[in-house]
């Protein structure tokens, strides 16, 4: 049985844990780490006996490390896993994209290497399709996010740009790159990290958002124009019940990738 070391023991970090003591996924937690000694301590009432990492690299005796916490935990522990071989699966992927030098080493990777960084798809999905599409090349990839007009009421960009929210319809909030949209929202910027990585790359996959009154949950569209058609994938999320600006399919698409790669 893998052994896993769980770095950030919020919603998702939860979630894992829930599956694995409810046998939905067979791993053993070996590790555990967290800022917060209240989440720690939470963990092990419900696991006697596992290890509380001393410091974000600790996962020497581990299989796969899980980080679920914060983008800044990424880029500290990127080359450990690596220099170890370790499996390492990443939610906090908007750091691939806002992070120079992270980017620059995950572009630079050899495939040996490559393959150890494992990127569930998160709040979206589709990926099998989209890179099939992608064989044959794909000519643009749009990522549309559309948000309840709440959220964007006091938001920064939109205060700075004097961007007016119209109450009774949609109203363009931003219109640019995954490179720049995830300087600009680093909030949301997770989704367009995932489809930029997996599609034309930070500089040429679009990104426009949306405030849109008419709805209550966050709504992503993926739109690609290729040689081999034009597609539309559309995931209208619910947020998780304990985290509402997490997608509760984030979580659930990280114990699916757990249960392909158990064995
Ligand atoms: N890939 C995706 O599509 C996707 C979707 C949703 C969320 N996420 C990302 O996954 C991460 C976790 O989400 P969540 O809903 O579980 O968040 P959460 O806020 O519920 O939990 C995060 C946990 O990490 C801990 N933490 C914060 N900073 C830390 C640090 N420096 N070191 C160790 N622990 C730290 C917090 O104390 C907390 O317990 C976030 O970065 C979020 O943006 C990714």
């Amino acid at each position: 049985m893998k052994k896993l070391a769980i770095i950030g023991l919020g919603f998702i970090g939860q979630t894992v844990i829930d599956a694995i003591n409810s046998q939905k996924i067979g791993y053993q937690i070996q590790a555990i780490y967290d800022i917060d000694e209240k989440a720690i301590e939470k963990v092990q009432t419900r696991l006697k006996n596992v290890r509380v990492m001393r410091n974000l690299s600790d996962f020497y005796d581990c299989d796969v490390v899980i980080e679920c916490a914060v983008q800044s935990v990424v880029e500290k522990i990127f080359d450990k896993v690596l220099e170890n071989n370790i499996y390492f699966i990443p939610m906090s992927i908007g750091a691939f994209v806002t992070n120079e030098s992270l980017y620059l080493k995950y572009q630079n990777l050899n495939a040996e290497k490559k393959k150890f960084i494992l990127l569930p798809s998160g709040a979206i999905g589709g990926f099998d399709s989209i890179s099939a599409i992608a064989l044959e090349g794909l000519n643009t990839v749009v990522l549309e996010t559309r948000k309840p007009y709440h959220v964007f009421e006091k938001n920064a960009y939109v205060l700075k740009n004097n961007i007016h929210l119209n109450e009774n319809k949609e109203t363009i909030i931003f219109e640019g790159n995954a490179k720049e949209a995830a300087k600009q929202f680093p909030r949301s910027i997770n989704v367009a990290a995932r489809l930029s990585l997996a599609t034309l790359g930070r500089e040429e996959t679009r990104v426009r958002i949306l405030s849109d009154p008419t709805i209550k949950q966050n709504i992503h569209r993926i739109l690609i124009e290729s040689k081999v058609g034009s597609y539309e994938f559309v995931f209208k999320n619910k947020p998780s019940p304990t985290n509402p600006k997490t997608s509760w399919l984030a979580a659930l698409s990280l114990i699916s990738f757990l249960r392909k790669i158990q064995d």
